[in-house]
């Protein structure tokens, strides 16, 4: 018997990067999941793999996080399919860093504010910018969690993980639209964390930056072709205190830590897993 045996858990982005791992952790644990993401083949593949290693059972659906009516649907067929939700976990997302000043130079959190810091493009940042941040970053988690709460409630309580950039506590330049994004989906995770502790549910967040997925290798495509990855990486590693980035299995530890029964009695946390990169406490 796992830890998660008997226990039904969606993760949106399940098909790669943490989402995956995250899957992969909790159905060897037992739990039965529910995947989403935008890709059909991707899904079957997952889906396919984690019922041949695992013998459980996996619903997917091909879904947008962006589209409301379409994940309202995925959460009820999957709780239609597996019989009960008892943790979400709001993983699905991208994001993309726009050049400024001709400076190929990506930002992010962990960097050093010593030096001279890369430059801005506050200027540049139309209205639709921060809205389409907050469409992704904060509706998008809003509207999963509200889908699940009847479930939870039906099974007398439920964990929910929100996957954050950590530039939501310390944003670097450039992104600040993001940012504050990231900001807006932390400080409402805690908000409802207080909303639904009455109800047995518990909120919680994982703050995120420098973790090894298929984002770090477009991210060497676009800003640094002519790189290999270690010389990509090494800058970045250097501003790490653990000198390396993270991996999807390590972050998986993580969210599962927060959503399975060993957690109960943590609510409203923000969990930095950033190889120490958040230089507050
Ligand atoms: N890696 C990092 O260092 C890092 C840092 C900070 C925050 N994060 C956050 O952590 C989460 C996972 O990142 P990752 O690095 O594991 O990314 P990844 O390897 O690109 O995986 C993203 C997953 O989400 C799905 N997805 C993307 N956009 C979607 C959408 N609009 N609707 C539904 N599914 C969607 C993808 O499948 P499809 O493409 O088929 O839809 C895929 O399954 C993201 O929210 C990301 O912003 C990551």
């Amino acid at each position: 018997m796992g830890k998660l045996s008997g226990k039904a858990a969606i993760v949106t982005g399940g098909t790669r990067g943490i989402g995956r791992a995250t899957a992969e952790l909790f159905a060897s644990e037992g739990a039965d999941l529910a995947l989403c993401a935008r890709t059909p083949e991707a899904l079957e593949q997952a889906a396919g793999e984690l019922i041949r290693k695992h013998g459980v059972k996996v619903f997917t659906c091909a879904a947008s996080i962006l589209d409301r009516g379409g994940m309202d649907g995925f959460v009820n067929a999957a709780g239609d399919a597996l019989g009960r939700i008892d943790i979400l976990v709001n993983n699905a997302g991208a994001s993309e860093q726009r050049a400024a000043g001709g400076s190929r130079q990506q930002v992010y959190a962990v960097d050093p504010v010593s030096g001279p810091l890369p430059p801005g493009r506050f200027e540049d940042m139309a209205d639709d910018e921060f809205v389409n941040a907050f469409n992704q970053k904060v509706l998008a988690l809003a509207r999963t969690m509200r889908a699940v709460l009847p479930w939870m409630r039906k099974a007398g309580g439920g964990a929910i993980v929100n996957v954050v950039s950590m530039k939501g506590k310390q944003p670097p330049p450039r992104v600040a639209s993001s940012s504050v994004a990231a900001a807006a989906a932390m400080n409402l995770s805690k908000s409802l964390s207080l909303e639904l502790a009455a109800d047995n549910i518990r909120v919680n967040v994982v703050a995120l930056e420098s973790i090894l997925t298929s984002q770090t290798e477009k991210s060497r495509q676009r800003w640094a072709p002519d790189k290999t990855m270690a010389e990509f990486l090494a800058p970045r590693n250097a501003n790490i205190p653990m000198h390396r980035l993270g991996t999807p299995e390590e972050v998986a530890h993580a969210i599962y830590c927060l959503s399975a029964p060993l957690g109960a009695y943590i609510t409203g946390q923000i969990l930095s897993v950033d190889g120490g990169g958040l230089r507050g406490w």
